[in-house]
């Protein structure tokens, strides 16, 4: 059966996705929008949405890509062996093909991001090295590597490794010519008022962020915290091609951003929706709250 790619630019909150034709199965659908046009949930493939959007029409990408790490190892969880593995989407296909999706996604990423837009992508090393490579065979300008520093990280079982206990994010710009946003004045009066590093110590996400189900590689709400905080502007568009159950919108939310995301399980669209109509549910609470006052 033939797939049709949607016309419509999806990445725009304004515009109201065509309806699906019902002689085939469209290649990605609207799984949730809010009343207001803040935030949009699609259920698909992210290259087929980004494919079908135009140049330049988004400020802020955050990508958390599948790690290739699912390869059939062990870990630790709560004091217990378990499998490494998180899901099929999580396996490796070999080196060239995983070279060649990392491409494809961050090319894809690169020509939806507006002139002056950055990306930020997070993973561990199984995948952040072709990351780095594929971003400059592309043209992106890498503006800081990060290390998130995990305070708690379970222990190394088969201690011949020290613990693992980082991610790497990258922040990168579309291409040399931009001319990047960074609130360098927040993230020094956060950091104490020095100027902030590039090591981050952030705790993993809490119960209360996993309520709605246990995403195996959930990030934390403080980590998408800081970095919409540091390189959007209230009002910017915030994409995540890849955002699981959705700490990106969550945090995009609650600092007035515009969000789009994009996953291809049900499973944790369902989640994703349900974390932000609560954050929704803040905003609008705020807001009789301010009338009222
Ligand atoms: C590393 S996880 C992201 C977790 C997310 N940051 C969170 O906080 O919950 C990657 C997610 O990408 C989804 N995924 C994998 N390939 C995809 C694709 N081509 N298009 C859209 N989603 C995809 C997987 O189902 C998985 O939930």
């Amino acid at each position: 059966m033939s797939r049709v790619i949607d016309k419509s630019n999806p990445l725009s909150l304004e515009r109201k996705a065509e309806p699906p034709s019902d002689a085939a199965t469209p290649a990605y659908q609207t799984y949730f929008e809010d009343e207001q046009k803040r935030v949009r949930l699609y259920l698909g493939d992210c290259l087929d949405v980004m494919g079908a959007a135009p140049e330049g029409c988004v400020d802020l990408i955050f990508a958390d890509p599948p790690y290739f790490l699912s390869n059939d190892g062990i870990t630790c969880y709560a004091g217990k062996m378990v499998s490494v593995n998180k899901g099929k989407w999580d396996r490796s296909k070999g080196f060239d093909q995983n070279f060649r999706f990392t491409t494809e996604w961050l090319a894809a990423c690169q020509r939806v991001l507006k002139p002056n837009g950055t990306i930020w992508v997070s993973g561990t090393h199984h995948v952040i090295h072709l990351v780095g490579v594929a971003m400059q065979w592309l043209g992106y300008k890498i503006l800081n590597d990060i290390t998130w520093e995990k305070p708690n990280p379970p222990p190394n079982l088969s201690c011949r490794y020290f613990v693992h206990a980082t991610e790497t994010i990258i922040w990168a710009a579309k291409d040399r010519k931009s001319r990047h946003h960074f609130d360098y004045q927040l993230m020094k009066k956060l950091s104490g008022d020095r100027q902030m590093k590039s090591v981050w110590r952030i705790a993993p996400p809490n119960g209360f962020e996993k309520r709605y189900g246990k995403h195996p590689t959930q990030k934390p709400e403080a980590l998408l915290d800081r970095i919409i905080l540091a390189s959007s502007r209230p009002g910017d568009l915030v994409l995540d091609p890849f955002c699981g159950s959705d700490a990106t919108g969550v945090s995009a939310v609650r600092h007035g951003r515009k969000h789009i995301g994009i996953e291809m399980s049900k499973e944790w669209l369902d989640a994703a929706r349900k974390r932000l109509l609560d954050e929704l549910g803040k905003k609008q609470q705020m807001h009789v709250g301010d009338m009222d006052g």
